[in-house]
């Protein structure tokens, strides 16, 4: 509108210097309303997150890179050489949005010493922490990576995971690579236009999915870093993360986002452990960009059992009585012959169900809670009429 109308009497350039000035003034009048925003920035502002995780960091789950880690750095970084030659690109322009050299060591250890099956990764960029995880894994002798990006254009690179593709291609590591095109959980980053942001797909839970059998061993985040992001990153994989895993975080020092993000995860963490016994250990690196690791250390422990009770047609028994004597449980089963116990059992303790229809029932649980969900069913025969 103001557009039209100052098109009609003004020349272009005029036009569009009041229009950006007429939006700084708006935006800037919306961001300050009530005060500035203290929320963390980009690299380059004040990181008062880190020394918090530094404080916190109670866990030893980083050791110090060994020989074998160091060489073998070395040696993918060289072996990028071919590739670097056909992109025309230098290396200090190659690398300027990977890890630094001390981190892919600490990753490569990490990975030598978790042994993992699956390792899964966010932000796959030109590959170089792609294939420092495959690398090991195949020093390791088993494991596979799957390394989800958007494949958005990126400084000197139309898509830079095509040179991670050709780049796993020419050290054999396509086998252990499996590359998956997509945001993980949204995008938020200002680097790409909200046109090629929506025609990206947010493939994230779909990949998870595909993974949930195996669970993640290790996870290593460093996609979009904003705070927001970076934690809905880690909450949408954290329940696939198994018992031991890891996930291990890049930037944590360079971003204030990131550490942000952490913090809040941390935080979380100690919320939910009042009430679940502790769930996640945490350790950090600093080293140029900053690294962080939480493991999983426990199961959460939200037992929760559905009895269901049903007659031998397969009807639910309603209005049975339930008890669990090992535990001292009682309880009345519900319009669809379910009860519900929210506590641990093991499997083999005794159930016992009395119906004024049905023959008294008592017999072993087929699966005991071992602080997940479990499923057992109860067939009840009918009263014999003498
Ligand atoms: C810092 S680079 C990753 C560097 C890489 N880990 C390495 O060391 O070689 C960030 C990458 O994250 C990707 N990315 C950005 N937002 C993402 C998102 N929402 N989900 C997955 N990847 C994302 C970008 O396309 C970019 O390739």
């Amino acid at each position: 509108m103001i557009r039209k109308i100052l098109g009609k009497i003004l020349p272009p350039k005029v036009k569009l210097a009041i229009v950006v000035m007429l939006r700084r003034l708006l935006y800037s009048s919306c961001a300050t309303a009530g005060g500035p925003i203290t929320a963390a920035g980009k690299p380059g502002t004040e990181n008062k997150w880190w020394p918090e995780l530094e404080r916190v960091a109670g866990q030893k789950i980083f050791a110090s890179p060994g020989i074998e880690a160091q060489k073998a750095c070395a040696d993918i970084r060289e072996a990028y050489g071919p590739v670097l030659q056909r992109y025309g690109v230098d290396s200090q322009n190659f690398f300027w949005g990977s890890i630094k050299n001390e981190e892919a060591e600490a990753l490569y250890q990490l990975v030598l010493d978790r042994k993992p099956n699956i390792v899964y990764q966010i932000g796959t960029f030109v590959g170089y922490s792609a294939l420092v995880i495959a690398h090991a894994l195949r020093a390791n002798g088993r494991g596979q990576l799957v390394a989800v990006d958007p494949e958005i254009p990126h400084r000197t690179f139309i898509n830079p995971v095509n040179v991670a593709r050709e780049a796993a291609r020419n050290q054999g590591l396509d086998k252990i690579i499996r590359f998956e095109r997509g945001w993980h959980s949204g995008a938020l980053g200002d680097y790409i236009g909200l046109g090629l942001k929506r025609a990206i797909p947010i493939v994230g839970l779909q990949v998870l999915e595909s993974i949930r059998e195996q669970g993640i061993d290790l996870a290593f985040i460093d996609g979009d870093h904003s705070t927001a992001c970076t934690l809905t990153d880690f909450f949408l994989l954290k329940d696939y993360l198994n018992i031991d895993g890891v996930a291990l975080f890049h930037d944590v020092l360079s971003w204030p986002t990131v550490a942000q993000a952490i913090f809040i995860i941390w935080h979380d963490i100690h919320y939910y452990e009042r009430g679940t016994g502790a769930y996640f250990g945490l350790d950090v690196r600093a080293g140029q960009d900053g690294l962080a690791v939480l493991e999983r250390v426990a199961k959460e422990t939200f037992p929760t059992m559905r009895l269901e009770l049903t007659d031998t047609a397969g009807r639910p028994v309603v209005d049975a009585t339930v008890t669990i004597p090992a535990i001292n449980f009682s309880a009345i089963s519900d319009k669809d012959g379910a009860v519900y116990v929210l506590r641990e059992v093991p499997a083999g303790t005794e159930v016992k169900v009395l119906h004024s229809d049905y023959e008294d029932y008592a017999g072993p649980l087929a699966q005991g809670t071992e602080g997940d969900y479990a499923v057992n069913p109860v067939t009840l025969l009918p009263e014999q009429q003498v």
